[in-house]
């Protein structure tokens, strides 16, 4: 049966708000592109996926829509979302006949309705996978870090993404609390754009907020004065101007929201039982996703939160990796899985 393995192909999918990354069995990571997709909207027809699409980003003539398929982690776009996948699919499997069939194991915010993961397994399913394992994004982040996850020891893992932070206390293989909010990476960029606004003045576009976070941002006070030109459009003449940003003022306009990332933690670990919060004070919080990237976050957190924490390895790759060690070996992992697969009650 080892051939009929290698020629199903089991994949790990992040489908993330910001970011879609594809790990194949036996290869590793072979897409990891912006989840971004660029169509005319005379004809309807796909332009550019990806990191293609990425490049037209804040110039695009009045013919040509960038659409960002997920908000907040959860698909607002079935039909492009299932376009991404496909298009990607489609470019994995040039050489390859038995290309639909195929498990993937996909990431999920902890929060969805059972609606919500429906829409997901369908876009992966009609994208061409005849198998869908749904993951719970703070355990397949856990997995890849490599955290004892099956250990009756706790473990916090927060998640700050693009459109979501995951927050969550996994313990013998499942998530024993899970928070999921919506602020992070994105909305970084939205309090950048609106603080810039307000003290000067000045409109810039999303990339530019990003660059600015990305280049001189920062959660707490650094010793290394970092600055940048940005330009942007005068609110009251309508001209260009250029201004310069430093990172005291990017940290003031990131206040509010790492504030209310740190106030939900500090919630779970007051709420938490006893037990659990002390693993976690032995053990530290870990960070990941790209968002935990902003400089300064994990000494921002450790301060208020007074719990040693620190960033896992690569980031933005972390749930991905997780889901593909579940792929590499899916027997080692059943149990959590099928953990995740039990329906949720909805409350109607
Ligand atoms: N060096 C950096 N400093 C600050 N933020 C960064 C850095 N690099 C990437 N980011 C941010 O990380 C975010 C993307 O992270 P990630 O790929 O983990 O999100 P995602 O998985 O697509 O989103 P979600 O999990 O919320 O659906 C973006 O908002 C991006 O701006
Ligand atoms: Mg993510």
């Amino acid at each position: 049966m080892k051939l009929f393995e290698n020629l199903y192909k089991s994949v790990g999918i992040d489908l993330g708000t910001a970011n879609f990354l594809i790990y194949v069995k036996g290869r590793g990571i072979v897409v990891n592109e912006p989840t971004l997709i660029a169509i005319n909207n005379r004809t309807n027809q796909i332009l550019a996926v990806g990191e293609e699409a990425n490049k037209m980003l804040d110039r695009t003539p009045a013919h040509v829509t960038l659409i960002k398929p997920l908000i907040n982690g959860v698909i607002s776009d079935f039909e492009m979302t299932q376009e991404i996948i496909r298009h990607f699919f489609s470019k994995l499997s040039e050489h390859n006949l038995f290309s639909r069939y195929r498990t993937a194991a996909v990431s999920i915010p902890t929060n969805l309705t059972e609606v919500e993961r429906k829409s997901v397994e369908d876009a992966v399913v009609s994208a061409g996978a005849s198998k869908v394992l749904l993951v719970e994004e703070p355990i397949a982040s856990a997995i890849g870090t490599r955290l004892p996850i099956e250990e009756p020891t706790a473990n916090m893992i927060v998640d700050i993404g693009g459109g979501t932070t995951e927050i969550s206390i996994i313990s013998i293989g499942g998530a024993v609390i899970s928070r999921s909010l919506k602020i992070a990476g994105q909305r970084f960029n939205e309090d950048i754009s609106r603080f810039i606004k307000s003290e000067y003045k000045l409109l810039i576009g999303e990339p530019t907020a990003e660059a600015l976070k990305i280049n001189v941002g920062s959660a707490v006070s650094t010793e290394e004065k970092l600055e940048m030109a940005v330009r942007g459009r005068d609110v009251s003449t309508g001209l260009p101007k250029e201004i310069i940003v430093r990172t005291a003022q990017v940290k003031t306009a990131l206040q509010k929201s790492l504030k209310a990332i740190a106030d939900v933690i500090k919630s779970i670990l007051e709420d938490a039982p006893p037990e659990l919060v002390g693993d976690i004070l032995e053990r530290g919080i870990y960070l990941s996703g790209g968002g935990s990237l902003l400089r300064g976050l994990d000494e921002y957190l450790e301060r208020e939160l007074q719990v040693e924490t620190r960033m896992v390895d690569d980031p933005l790759t972390c749930v991905v990796r997780g889901l593909g060690i579940i792929i590499e070996d899916t027997k080692r992992y059943e149990t959590i899985l099928s953990n995740q697969e039990k329906p949720k009650l909805v409350n109607l």
